[in-house]
């Protein structure tokens, strides 16, 4: 998500073993009880949501698309959102039910749920776990409760304490998010609450400096100057602090925003990060499928109620799909790739551009962000330093020019 800049800890070699990128299914679960000023996620406030209508037409969307590309794999699934801790466990369970049943589980199959933290929702972790969950990923945000309502959340922190502790109690692998670089905050605020996190914290964590996204509450308040972001020297130093703190925790940083101790990355985000294979459903979802040597991006319709109709007129609730060209997948391998520290395998980016490396990219450009110390080359990838990641959006310009 967000970037700045870093201490120097380069981590060349794949995390995880980093053997097939996998196959996964993400889930888009579009309603939230109240929208987060900050977030420009497809996600809708609705006084009321027809579970078994929806519950149909995601199964649906599953054997439409398993009728489509067979049987395979299955290393992930991912309930993604808006809140999917408000879905019925009855629908998350006939997900899971049904795409068990059409692909083969892989024997360590993730099953992540997004959840929000507030005493409601944490209710329903046992049912979700009774229902197949095997990994909660809590939305804290914070813990202080002037700055959770300065985001506009529903919970308090003591609320996300308890959802924590429940967390820690019902699952073998469970992470949280925290957002920080707040308006006002201090390095020393933030490195108290971050203390704090780090004493709720087991293999996974993700710390998301806060951004502006364009639409949002926050993009119109910082447009007329009533909030106040902090400046870049004071947000390079909040990333470089947390970095360092967490990978002293042993929570590496195995992507620019998210720290796992060994073996504990999200399966399912690397999928996406290493260009694996995914099938997205719901509303506004993305899927990457392979097929013929093709590469294939699908959307589906954004808005609840046209994926709705869609999927249950039979289909899958895609509305858009295209095999993407050669230029098209390097890139995409690159902008993924060197989010994270592993970067990227050169012998698989020469394979997709058919070309040798020095022809995909300009040497000169290499030579010099390798001089500047952004990246580097080692053992067979291609990575970004630290420091590059927390200029990827500069130093990816400077490559793809
Ligand atoms: C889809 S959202 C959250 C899922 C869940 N509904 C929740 O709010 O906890 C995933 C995560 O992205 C992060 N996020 C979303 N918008 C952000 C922003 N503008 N700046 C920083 N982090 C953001 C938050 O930490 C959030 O938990
Ligand atoms: S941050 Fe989560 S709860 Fe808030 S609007 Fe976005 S998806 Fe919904």
């Amino acid at each position: 998500m967000a970037m700045a800049t870093t201490p120097k800890v380069a981590q060349p070699g794949a995390v995880d073993g980093g053997a097939s990128p996998g196959f996964g299914l993400y889930v888009h679960w579009p309603f939230c009880l109240a929208k987060c000023p900050y977030c420009d996620f497809n996600s809708h406030v609705e006084a009321e949501v027809e579970d078994p209508r929806w519950a149909r037409a995601l199964v649906r969307a599953i054997d439409r698309y398993a009728d489509e590309i067979g049987p395979r794999r299955l290393d992930s699934i991912f309930f993604g959102g808006g809140t999917p801790s408000l879905m019925a466990p009855a629908t998350v369970a006939a997900v899971i039910e049904r795409a068990t049943t059409r692909f083969a589980p892989a024997p360590d199959l993730e099953i992540t749920l997004e959840a929000n933290p507030t005493s409601t929702e944490a209710a329903r972790l046992e049912d979700v776990r009774a229902a197949g969950i095997n990994r909660v990923s809590l939305g804290v945000q914070a813990l202080d409760d002037d700055a959770l309502r300065f985001l506009g959340r529903e919970h308090t922190a003591a609320e996300a304490l308890a959802a924590l502790a429940l967390a820690a109690r019902l699952f073998a692998r469970f992470s949280f998010d925290l957002i920080y670089a707040r308006p006002d905050q201090t390095p020393a605020a933030w490195a108290a609450e971050l203390e704090r996190a780090l004493g709720h914290a087991d293999g996974h964590l993700s710390a998301y400096q806060l951004t502006i996204e364009p639409g949002t509450r926050f993009d119109l308040l910082a447009r007329t100057g009533a909030l106040r972001m902090p400046d870049d020297e004071v947000q390079a130093d909040l990333y470089e602090a947390t970095q360092e703190r967490l990978a002293a925790a042993g929570l590496t940083a195995y992507e620019i925003s998210n720290h796992a101790r060994p073996g504990e990355a999200c399966r399912h985000n690397l999928i996406y990060w290493r260009s694996g294979e995914w099938l997205g459903i719901g509303p506004g979802a993305h899927g990457r499928l392979e097929r013929d040597g093709e590469r294939i991006a699908t959307e589906a319709w954004r808005l609840p109620k046209v994926w709705l109709a869609r999927a249950e007129q039979g289909g899958t609730g895609e509305r858009t799909r295209a095999v993407l060209g050669r230029l098209e997948r390097v890139e995409e391998l690159l902008v993924m790739g060197l989010r994270l520290g592993e970067g990227v395998d050169i012998a698989r980016l020469q394979a997709v551009a058919r070309r040798a490396l020095a022809q995909i990219l300009d040497p000169t450009a290499l030579e010099r962000l390798e001089a500047d110390d952004l990246l580097e080359l080692r053992a067979g990838r291609l990575a970004a330093t630290a420091a590059g990641r927390q200029r990827l959006n500069a130093l990816l310009a400077a490559l793809l020019r």
